[in-house]
C-alpha cells in the first residue's frame, strides 16, 4: 500500500494527461473517448484507439496498458461490432507496446469508444504544453481538416475513398513525432484535438509571456477541405472553437470565415504541436515524419497571431 505522501504529482489537471511518480517509477495517465468518425467499426476502434494513446506520447511517455470505455444503445446491442471494434483497438495496442487490461461499458444514446491508456516516462523529461520559449519555431506533424471531412463523409458531400488520406493520418500513431520532440530538445508539446490548431496553440501560451505567430500558408490542409467548408461541412465545434478564441487570435483583416474555421477545426487523432529550437529541426527532416513549419514564438501576452 502507498500513502498519499509516496505520491508526488508532476503534472495535474490541465495537460494532454497526468503525471505522478509512485516509488521509483514515473507513470502518466490519460483518457479519452469519442464517437464514430468512419463507418468501419475496426477502423474506428483503431483510430480512437490512436487518439486516446497520442495524449501519452504528447507528453513524452510510452503506452504500457489500457482500459477500454464503450457506451451503447443498450436496446441494439450487436456483440459482432464491438468485437470489431475492440479489435481494431487491441491492434494499435499491440503496435505501441501496450496491453488491454480490462475495461467498462455502459448504455448511451449513441455509440462511443475510447481508452484510458496507462503509459511510463522512460525518458526523464515530460513535455509539458506549456513551457514554449521566445525565438523557438513552431512545428505541426499532421495536415488540418479531419473534423470538417468527417462531417463531410456524415453529411454525404464526400465520399469513402476521398476520405481514406485522412482516415490513414487519424490511424498514424505520433510515437515517433514525440521522440523526435524529446530528442530535439522540444520545450512544449501538446496534440491537436477538440480545440483545433488554435485552441491548442492558445492553450500552449496562455497566461504566458509569449505569443505564438502563425504564417497561414505554411499550415497544411488536408485536400477537400476548401471544397467542404464550402458546402457548409463544418462541425459545430469548428464554430464553437472559433467564438472561444475571439479576442485571444489576431487574424489577419482580410481572412475570410471560411479559412479562420479551418484553423479551428477539432481534430480527431490530430498531430503533435511542438516548440523547438531552430537548431532541433534536423531531427525532423532527417526523419519520414511529416512535419511542418507553421510559425514561431516570440515575446507577448499569451496570444494568437497570424500572418
Ligand atoms: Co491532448
Ligand atoms: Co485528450
Amino acid at each position: 500500500m502507498h500513502s498519499q505522501a509516496d505520491i508526488e504529482v508532476v503534472v495535474g489537471i490541465g495537460d494532454d494527461a497526468a503525471v505522478y511518480r509512485l516509488g521509483g517509477v514515473t507513470l502518466v495517465e490519460t483518457v479519452d473517448i469519442i464517437t464514430p468518425v468512419v463507418d468501419d467499426p475496426f477502423a474506428f476502434g483503431a483510430i480512437s484507439a490512436t487518439n486516446s494513446i497520442s495524449d501519452v506520447y504528447a507528453m513524452g511517455g510510452t503506452p504500457v496498458a489500457a482500459l477500454a470505455i464503450s457506451g451503447f444503445p443498450a436496446c441494439d446491442y450487436r456483440p459482432e461490432l464491438m468485437r470489431e471494434i475492440l479489435r481494431g483497438a487491441v491492434r494499435v495496442l499491440d503496435e505501441a507496446g501496450a496491453f488491454l487490461v480490462g475495461g467498462h461499458s455502459f448504455d448511451d444514446q449513441e455509440l462511443k469508444f475510447g481508452l484510458s491508456v496507462t503509459g511510463v516516462m522512460r525518458q526523464g523529461r515530460v513535455l509539458r504544453v506549456s513551457g514554449a520559449r521566445e525565438g523557438e519555431i513552431v512545428v505541426l506533424t499532421k495536415p488540418l481538416g479531419i473534423g470538417i471531412l468527417a462531417t463531410g463523409l456524415k453529411g454525404g458531400k464526400f465520399s469513402g475513398a476521398r476520405m481514406r488520406p485522412a482516415v490513414d493520418w487519424m490511424l498514424t500513431s505520433n510515437r515517433s513525432a514525440s521522440e523526435i520532440a524529446l530528442s530535439a530538445g522540444a520545450s512544449a508539446c501538446t496534440d491537436v484535438t477538440g480545440f483545433g490548431l488554435f485552441g491548442h496553440a492558445w492553450n500552449m501560451v496562455r497566461d504566458s509571456e509569449t505569443d505564438m505567430v502563425f504564417l497561414r500558408d505554411r499550415i497544411p490542409v488536408l485536400d477537400g477541405v476548401t471544397e467542404m467548408v464550402g458546402a457548409s461541412m463544418v462541425p459545430e465545434g469548428a464554430y464553437g472553437n472559433l467564438r472561444f478564441l475571439q479576442g485571444r487570435v489576431d487574424f489577419p483583416d482580410d481572412m475570410p470565415e471560411d479559412e479562420r474555421l479551418v484553423l479551428c477545426d477539432p481534430q480527431t487523432s490530430g498531430g503533435l504541436l511542438i516548440t523547438l529550437r531552430e537548431e532541433g529541426l534536423g531531427r525532423f527532416t532527417e526523419s519520414s515524419v511529416f512535419h511542418a513549419v507553421v510559425g514561431h514564438v516570440v515575446k507577448g501576452t499569451g496570444r494568437i497571431r497570424v500572418r
